[in-house]
């Protein structure tokens, strides 16, 4: 897999720690990573609601009773609820900052009797949930120290016939024309090369060993241009710098003057005020069933 958001160094990277989104004493780099997180389901809202839709496309009754693993501030959480109005979600984290903001954006959408928050390292501790219908992982399985014990924790949270959705990023949003306008051509393109490491992840094998049944694997391809969504060009923003914090013994001077350049937030080339933004990222989602 490639640059992960929450794989990456953050902190110093990611400065935007408005204080009324985040509670006493939240570590800056999750409440940096949860406006990532929240930006990027703003933007990718078109996609969310058509993974779900796929999805639901493959349940055998309507879910009642679904598990988000690793829910961050519980973008999917909001989405699943809203996808399958007869069910209450249990978003699930180590992070309280992340299940604050969950909490406070559930109270604000009248969705607090539907949409509760466990904190939980899931690592050690499984919540206890009742037999799940769907479990969804997004962007969390590759956190676990041991993916193949957090699977069969998951199975054995399903009912038989239940779902569990794995949903991983491919590689991270990219935004940039090809001329950037700072700087050489393919900046944006020699940033990704530089500190998109991992490779793409693969998790039939140990849905597999974890005795789930294979339902469907789909890459999405997402490609969006103007009109973009309003936050869009603060995404960029973030996911630029979360890059740039990498990049800094990884990249030519002239390449991370260019990209601090854009990244700035003054100027006709910076980032928040471009109109040549585009939105490109794959994710793949394995959809798996406990027989
Ligand atoms: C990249 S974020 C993904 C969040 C969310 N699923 C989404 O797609 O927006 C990964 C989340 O996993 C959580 N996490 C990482 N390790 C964890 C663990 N061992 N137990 C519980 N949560 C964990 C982090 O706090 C973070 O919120």
């Amino acid at each position: 897999m490639s640059t992960d958001p929450h794989h990456a160094p953050s902190g110093h990277a990611s400065h935007h720690t408005s204080g009324h989104t985040g509670h006493p004493g939240a570590a800056p780099e999750d409440v940096a990573m949860a406006e990532l997180l929240e930006l990027d389901a703003a933007v990718l809202h078109t996609y969310t609601a058509e993974l779900t839709g796929w999805l639901a496309g493959f349940t055998d009754r309507a879910p009642t009773r679904i598990l988000d693993i690793g829910s961050g501030p519980g973008t999917g959480s909001f989405a699943l609820a809203r996808r399958f109005p007869g069910a209450t979600v249990t978003a699930v984290d180590h992070s309280p900052q992340m299940l604050h903001r969950l909490t406070r954006r559930a109270a604000a959408q009248g969705l607090s009797d539907r949409i509760g928050t466990r904190q939980a390292d899931l690592d050690r501790e499984w919540p206890r949930t009742g037999p799940c219908d769907l479990i969804w992982a997004a962007a969390f399985l590759h956190h676990l120290g041991e993916p193949g014990k957090g699977l069969a924790r998951a199975f054995a949270g399903l009912r038989p016939g239940g779902l569990l959705a794995v949903t991983e990023m491919d590689f991270f949003p990219r935004f940039l024309p090809d001329d950037a306008g700072a700087g050489r051509p393919g900046l944006e393109a020699r940033l990704h090369a530089a500190t998109d490491t991992r490779p793409p992840a693969d998790w039939s094998g140990h849905l597999a060993a974890a005795g789930f049944r294979p339902v469907a694997t789909r890459p999405f391809a997402i490609a969006l241009a103007a009109p973009l969504p309003p936050e869009t060009n603060r995404y960029a923003q973030v996911c630029l710098r979360k890059l740039r914090s990498h990049a800094g013994a990884l990249l030519s001077a002239d390449d991370l003057a260019a990209l601090d350049t854009v990244i700035g937030s003054g100027g006709p080339l910076g980032v928040l005020q471009r109109q040549d933004l585009t939105v490109r990222t794959t994710r793949t989602t394995w959809v798996v069933r406990k027989p």
